[in-house]
C-alpha cells in the first residue's frame, strides 16, 4: 500500500480548498477527481471543514484528504476524527508537528527559513511546506535552502498556478505543489464545478507533458 507521501507524490499537486459550504464537499470532490487529482487539502480556514473532510471522505474513500491551515492541537483531533490522512499548516508550530509525529501522522509544517527548518528537521519532519512560495523567494530560494538540507524536501504552496507549476516542479526535492487556482472560491461560490474539472485537468495535464531536472 502506499504511503500518504507516495500518493502526494503521485498527484504533483495537491488542490488547497476553502469551503464556505458543506454541500459544495461533494460536487467539488467529484471534480477533482473527473479532472484527474484525487486529491485535496481542505483548510480550517472555515467551519465547514470537519464536515467538508467526513462527507469526502465517505463518499469517495480512495481520494486522498488532508487537513490546511491547521493552527492548534485540537483542530488535528478533529481532521483526523473526520478522516483526514495529513497535515499542512501554514507555520512552524512545535506542539503540532510533535502531537502529529506522536500519532503517526503525516505533518508538513510551514517553514520559509532555516531556523524554522531546523526546529523541523530536528523532530524527523522531512517534508516541509513552504509557504508563501512565490512571495519568498520562490524556487531560488528553495535550491538554497536543500543545499543546507540535502535529506529535505518541500511541498511549495502560495502563488504558484498553472504557469509556474512545471518551473518548480522541474526540481527533484519538489515533492508537489499545492495551490488554490483550481479551486478558488468564486468558482465553488458559483457552482462551477465544470469549470473545476476543466482547470484540474489541465493541471495534470501540464504535469504529465513535462520533465525533471
Ligand atoms: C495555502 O494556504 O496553501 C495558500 O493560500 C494557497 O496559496 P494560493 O492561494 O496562492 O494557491
Amino acid at each position: 500500500m502506499k504511503t500518504v507521501l507516495e500518493r502526494i507524490e503521485e498527484c504533483k499537486v495537491v488542490p488547497v480548498v476553502a469551503l464556505e459550504k458543506e454541500e459544495d464537499a461533494l460536487p467539488l470532490a467529484e471534480a477533482l477527481i473527473a479532472g484527474g487529482l484525487p486529491c485535496a487539502e481542505v483548510t480550517f480556514r472555515t467551519a465547514a471543514a470537519e464536515t467538508a473532510i467526513r462527507f469526502m471522505k465517505g463518499a469517495y474513500p480512495e481520494m486522498l484528504v488532508g487537513a490546511g491551515t491547521v493552527l492548534t492541537v485540537d483542530q488535528v483531533d478533529q481532521a483526523v476524527a473526520a478522516g483526514a490522512e495529513f497535515i499542512v499548516s501554514p507555520g512552524f508550530d512545535a506542539e503540532i508537528v510533535d502531537h502529529c509525529i506522536a500519532n503517526e501522522l503525516p505533518v508538513f509544517p510551514g517553514c520559509i527559513t532555516p531556523t524554522e527548518i531546523a526546529q523541523a528537521v530536528r523532530r524527523g519532519v522531512d517534508v516541509i511546506k513552504f509557504f508563501p512560495a512565490e512571495q519568498s523567494g520562490g524556487l531560488s530560494t528553495i535550491k538554497a535552502l536543500a543545499a543546507a538540507y540535502t535529506n529535505l524536501r518541500f511541498m511549495p504552496t502560495g502563488g504558484i498556478g498553472i504557469n509556474n507549476l512545471n518551473h518548480y516542479l522541474a526540481f527533484d526535492k519538489i515533492v508537489a505543489c499545492g495551490g488554490s487556482w483550481m479551486v478558488k472560491g468564486d468558482l465553488i461560490r458559483g457552482k462551477d464545478f465544470n469549470r473545476v474539472r476543466e482547470l484540474t485537468a489541465e493541471a495534470v495535464a501540464v504535469v504529465k507533458g513535462m520533465e525533471r531536472s
